[in-house]
């Protein structure tokens, strides 16, 4: 017998499904209460108790401070795996063979390539323009040179715009940070895999040998691991309303690209830096900034702690706190921002006001840090945290239409004017 949640309004008694996830998650399935009750509807801003869809994706426990990707732990991934082998996994359910990898990896490795003409684009941009922006730009701007909608019916068609945006996406950020440090456009080295040629695309100038670190390829390829997916975030949820509408995959993209710029999202690793900067201008007075973002009347904010779900730590930010520590030794790299991001962690971890709202530390609180180690400028940050998310953008986008999501439209509550009657100018 299923079981059913009981709902009780001016009397009447309504009967809703409980659906019960892989691990034992209980939703209330109230496709029916607006016909079911002649209109009522639920009211949740910022979805906190609403689940959008179904999703085998990812599996995250925020109590719990748990994180899978298609049912693997996240420290399992990022001890053992790669960014793309990961990415495969995210995308298609499972770790791939070493021959599905192989011909994954060459498959996005031929899409490496630009069309020229995405240049004339990149000129128009100031020097100064955000990369963020650029990136979202020219994301939306590759349907322009890949106007055909996937025919997600076509399993072929599918993996062609998968592998065509992997292969397509990092050059188009590399190309803005060389915009913004006007330097000469470096195209992908298919002779390398996927992160190094990232970092040679980012960094290598024409006059000069560019020299990879492997310290510095495998710190990025596994931060980039840890943010690969995240479930239904904000971005990611911008991703799948936007393709519910059968907009085509880039166009979704770059509305992600958008939604996790703000700095409450994917922004916050570049205003965690900044933050840090400005404690230690201020002569690293740890207590003044607790003091401020527990003030209500100050705007200020303890940048890269707290989150919608994490209630315990997240554990990526535990991974990367480690990492940092690592990478940093290995580097020879004396960074003043760890000693006080590790300063603020201890006493706010320690002070009520963050210990009973359960903010703890998130993803974006340290990788910056890294970020910065491997010689890549703060506003590049949010664009890294992009290129990591950026499989599972595509993995949610394919999960969404294969399911063959409806179009997302929410309700809403009306609180305006009632009916009243237009009265013209000279009588107002
Ligand atoms: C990411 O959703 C995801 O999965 C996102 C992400 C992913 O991988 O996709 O994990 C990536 O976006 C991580 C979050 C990065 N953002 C930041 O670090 C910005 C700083 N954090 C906050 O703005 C905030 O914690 C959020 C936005 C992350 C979460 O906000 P919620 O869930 O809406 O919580 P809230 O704003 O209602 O806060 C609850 C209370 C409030 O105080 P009271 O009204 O109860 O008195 O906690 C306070 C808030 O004022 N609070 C903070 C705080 N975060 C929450 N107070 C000071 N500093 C903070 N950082």
């Amino acid at each position: 017998m299923s079981e059913k949640a009981i709902l009780e309004i001016d009397g009447k008694k309504f009967e809703f499904p409980i659906i019960r996830g892989t691990e034992n998650e209980v939703s209330i399935d109230i496709k029916s209460l607006r016909s079911a009750t002649g209109g009522v509807i639920t009211l949740d801003s910022g979805f906190k108790n609403t689940g959008s869809c179904k999703s085998a994706i990812t599996f995250l426990n925020g109590e719990e401070g748990v994180l899978r990707y298609r049912g693997y732990a996240i420290e399992d991934l990022a001890e053992n795996s790669n960014f793309l082998e990961v990415a495969y996994l995210i995308i298609f359910g499972n770790l791939p063979s070493k021959e599905q990898f192989v011909k994954f990896e060459n498959d996005i490795k031929s899409e490496s390539l630009l069309n020229e003409e995405i240049k004339n684009i990149i000129d128009g941009f100031p020097k100064v323009a955000h990369p963020m922006g650029m990136l979202s730009s020219l994301t939306s701007a590759l349907t322009a040179f890949n106007p055909v909608t996937v025919d997600i019916n076509s399993e072929k068609e599918l993996y062609h715009a998968v592998v065509k945006i992997l292969g397509k996406f990092p050059v188009l950020a590399a190309w803005a940070h060389s915009k913004n440090k006007g330097t000469p456009l470096n195209y992908s080295d298919n002779s390398l895999d996927y992160i190094s040629n990232i970092m040679q695309m980012l960094f290598r100038i024409p006059t000069e040998k560019y020299r990879l670190n492997p310290i510095t390829v495998e710190a990025l390829d596994k931060l980039l691991i840890l943010h690969e997916d995240h479930e239904q975030n904000c971005s990611t949820s911008t991703v799948r309303i936007v393709g519910s509408s059968e907009a085509g995959l880039f166009a979704s993209i770059s509305a992600g690209v958008s939604a996790l710029w703000g700095r409450l999202h994917g922004g916050a690793n570049q205003a965690v830096i900044e933050m840090l900067e400005q404690i230690e201008k201020d002569g690293g007075d740890v207590e003044k900034y607790i003091l401020k973002a527990k003030d209500k009347n100050d705007s200020f904010r303890l940048m890269g702690f707290g989150h919608r779900v994490y209630k315990n730590f997240d554990p990526r930010a535990r991974i990367i706190k480690s990492y940092a520590d690592e990478v940093l030794k290995d580097l020879n790299i004396n960074d003043p921002a760890l000693k006080i991001a590790k300063h603020l962690e201890e006493v706010a971890l320690k002070d009520e006001y963050f210990v009973s709202r359960k903010l703890y530390p998130n993803v974006d609180f340290y990788s910056g840090i890294i970020y910065r180690a491997l010689g890549i400028p703060s506003e590049m940050f949010t664009v890294m945290f992009a290129i990591g998310r950026l499989p599972g953008w595509i993995a949610q986008w394919r999960e969404m239409r294969l399911n063959h999501e409806p179009i997302g439209r929410p309700r809403q509550l009306y609180i305006g004017e009632n009916l009243r009657k237009y009265t013209s100018i000279n009588n107002r």
